[in-house]
């Protein structure tokens, strides 16, 4: 049983290294990827600027596939709204990019004129540690250590992210929950 309970301590660890490492954030939340409207034209704008993007981490871009695409740009093409010869063309209408490096990432809707209208996305990353998802809320306590406290702040941490945690989809989530699963399978082995 001692052993079992071991088990389950070190699949919950890396369920919640999992959390910490590789967040799926929904670009634009709930008004998704689209033109934006006339009452939010900085939408990307502002939506990259209140996300703290980490390697490891995906961005997922929705829209009706019939309808749109997205393409990752150079700056030279996303600041002139050139659509040839993107860096990537994805038109699945849920379109994973997945953050494995650091630097600065050009991204525009694949459709003629949308760019123009403002549905494009610059995103940097840094590779150096420094900024943490959901930072804003924690300050100090970000960069310290989080596991000792972690089975107390994981339903805080939920409650209190910021407006974006509707649409933030929490895969650790579901890890969490595998290894739940995983524990249960240990226990009953046992
Ligand atoms: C990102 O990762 C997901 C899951 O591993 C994969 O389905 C998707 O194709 C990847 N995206 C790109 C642009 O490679
Ligand atoms: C991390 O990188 C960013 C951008 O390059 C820089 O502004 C910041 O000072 C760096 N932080 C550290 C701790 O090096």
């Amino acid at each position: 049983m001692g052993n079992s309970q071991l088990w389950c301590t070190l699949l919950l660890l890396l369920a919640i290294q999992g959390k910490v490492l590789c967040n799926v954030y929904q670009v634009g939340d709930l008004h998704a990827w689209g033109i934006p409207t006339s009452s939010n034209p900085q939408i990307y704008t502002k939506w990259s600027k209140s996300h703290n993007l980490n390697i490891g981490d995906s961005l997922f871009f929705l829209y009706p596939p019939s309808e749109d695409s997205v393409i990752q740009v150079t700056s030279e093409s996303y600041n002139s709204c050139n659509l040839k010869d993107p860096i990537l063309y994805m038109n699945n209408g849920n379109s994973l990019f997945n953050i494995t490096k650091p630097g600065d990432f050009y991204f525009t809707s694949g459709v003629d004129g949308r760019c123009q209208k403002s549905q494009k996305l610059h995103v940097s990353v840094y590779g150096n540690g420094s900024y943490v998802a959901d930072s804003p809320a924690y300050g100090p306590a970000a960069s310290a250590p989080s596991y000792p406290t972690v089975f107390g702040s994981i339903p805080m941490q939920a409650a209190s992210a910021s407006a974006s945690a509707s649409s933030l989809l929490r895969i650790p989530v579901f890890v969490s929950a595998m290894a739940g699963i995983f524990c249960i399978i240990a226990v009953i082995a046992m």
